[in-house]
């Protein structure tokens, strides 16, 4: 099937690459020319995991293929897919432009009923919105084709979203009964279908809310054991043995129970607040959501006093992860987007390490931040060491090399990944959430 991926960021470009791998002809349309001239040339724009030998074997094969213009995607083009970004605005509701745009360029240009799938994250009803829009600029040009949007909610996982997508827990499709759609919709995912991966079709506007529903139905969890920590901190208990009591309970399960900084990235906060904004506009009451978005705010406000607190003045500071999880290079929302600058402007030498997001760094922090090649070279003569990221390299350092590296002795666990015990032992003062 022919298929057309507007927007080849984290999703789209997973998107088209493992399409492309189950044997579809993907073309992907970004309108950032220098992405696009990138990805002609057979190189990924962004770190993920397997993604960049997809690239390869499949822009080889010649079943992927990319362009600025979408006029060159549209034609026998049977399915497309709109894959752009829907940051939040000022007030949390979820920015549509780029989805609109998309919209009138697909309308200003189809010859041919095509089937609109709407991958970005957006508030329930803007299907039926962007439904109205093409058939209006249709109506204008005269024309009557069929183009049905349909709502294919996207669940991968930055850091893993190769196998997310092909291999998915479930596939969600808010289709409002349109049974050609529905079909086309079969079809193109049989492939992943016949491993059994439950096809969930639902009408659109539920698909809609089940995208913002997950997202922030796991970020409550993450929020729910910080709100923990700091009973933990003031009573002298553990949060790592109050989320193993908890965890261990097959109700609960243990993931998404591990207290730290708090979540950030792309998604979550974006669509926590999104989510209320839609409660708000609606005028139904989103008070969990709200509470949810409060803690994760306090989680970071109150690791930043601490470090506030216990830094000496101008002090020099290694600084572990910058990306907001580990195996991405992606630095939206991340704690270090908050922390940096604010080390920076009190006057902190900050030497900062990643193994992936240094790039985008180099281009998002401010001026005075030192980039190192190692974990340990940003810790030498350190007075603190934060660790943000709990990447794998971080996690296995030797603790004595370490020491014996820093000038001071402070470690700032902002994702509680070392044994206090262990950091005591190698002469370091430990500082992480929820622990003594
Ligand atoms: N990143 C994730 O982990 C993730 C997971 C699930 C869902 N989502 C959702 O998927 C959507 C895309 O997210 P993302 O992280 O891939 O965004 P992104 O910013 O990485 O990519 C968006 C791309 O769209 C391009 N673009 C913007 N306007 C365009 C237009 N008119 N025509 C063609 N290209 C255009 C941009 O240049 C960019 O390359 C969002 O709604 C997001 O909430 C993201």
């Amino acid at each position: 099937m022919k298929i057309a991926i507007i927007g080849t960021g984290y999703v789209g470009l997973v998107s088209a690459a493992c399409f492309a791998e189950l044997g579809h002809e993907v073309i992907g349309v970004d309108i950032d020319e220098a992405k696009v001239k990138r990805l002609k040339s057979g190189q990924s724009t962004i770190f993920e995991p397997g993604l960049e030998e997809l690239l390869v074997r499949n822009t080889e094969s010649g079943r992927l293929s990319f362009t600025t213009e979408i006029t060159e995607a549209l034609p026998e083009c049977a399915v497309l897919f709109c894959a752009v970004a829907t940051p939040p605005n000022k007030d949390y509701t979820a920015d549509l432009r780029a989805v609109f745009a998309v919209c009138d360029s697909v309308a200003e240009n189809i010859d041919h009923d095509l089937i609109f799938v709407n991958k970005s994250t957006v508030p329930v009803g803007t299907g039926k919105e962007c439904e109205k829009h093409i058939t209006s600029i249709l109506e204008k040009r005269g024309l009557r084709f069929s183009i049905p949007v349909i709502s294919n909610p996207e669940f991968l996982r930055e850091g893993t979203a190769v196998q997310d997508t092909l291999h998915p827990d479930r596939i969600v499709v808010g289709v409002n009964g349109d049974e050609h759609a529905q079909k086309v919709m079969e079809e193109l995912y049989a492939p992943l279908v016949r491993t059994e991966k439950p096809l969930v079709f639902m009408s659109r506007e539920s698909a809609e809310i089940v995208k913002y529903a997950s997202n922030s139905f796991l970020a409550t969890k993450i929020s729910f054991i910080n709100m923990l920590t700091e009973l933990c901190e003031v009573t002298g208990g553990s949060i790592r043995d109050v989320a193993k009591g908890m965890g261990l309970d097959e109700r609960i399960g243990s993931r998404f129970l591990h207290a730290g900084i708090g979540y950030g990235g792309s998604c979550f906060p974006k669509d926590v607040k999104a989510l209320m904004a839609i409660g708000k506009k609606l005028n139904v009451p989103m008070p969990i959501v709200k509470a949810t978005h409060d803690v994760n705010d306090r989680q970071r406000e109150r690791f930043f006093q601490t470090l506030v607190n216990t830094l000496p003045e101008k002090a020099t500071i290694g600084v572990w992860g910058l990306a907001f999880k580990p195996n991405t290079d992606d630095l939206r929302d991340a704690p270090s987007r908050d922390l940096l600058p604010m080390l920076v402007k009190t006057g902190h030498i900050v030497r900062a390490f990643d193994p992936v997001a240094m790039d985008n760094a180099k281009k998002a922090f401010p001026k005075g931040v030192e980039y190192m090649s190692t974990a340990l070279e940003a810790a030498k003569e350190a007075d603190a060491v934060i660790l943000l990221t709990e990447w794998d390299v971080f996690r296995g350092i030797d603790l004595k090399e370490l020491k014996a590296a820093m000038r001071g002795r402070s470690l700032f666990d902002g994702r509680n990944v070392y044994d206090p015990e262990e950091v005591r032992a190698a002469g370091l003062l430990y500082f992480g959430i929820g622990v003594k």
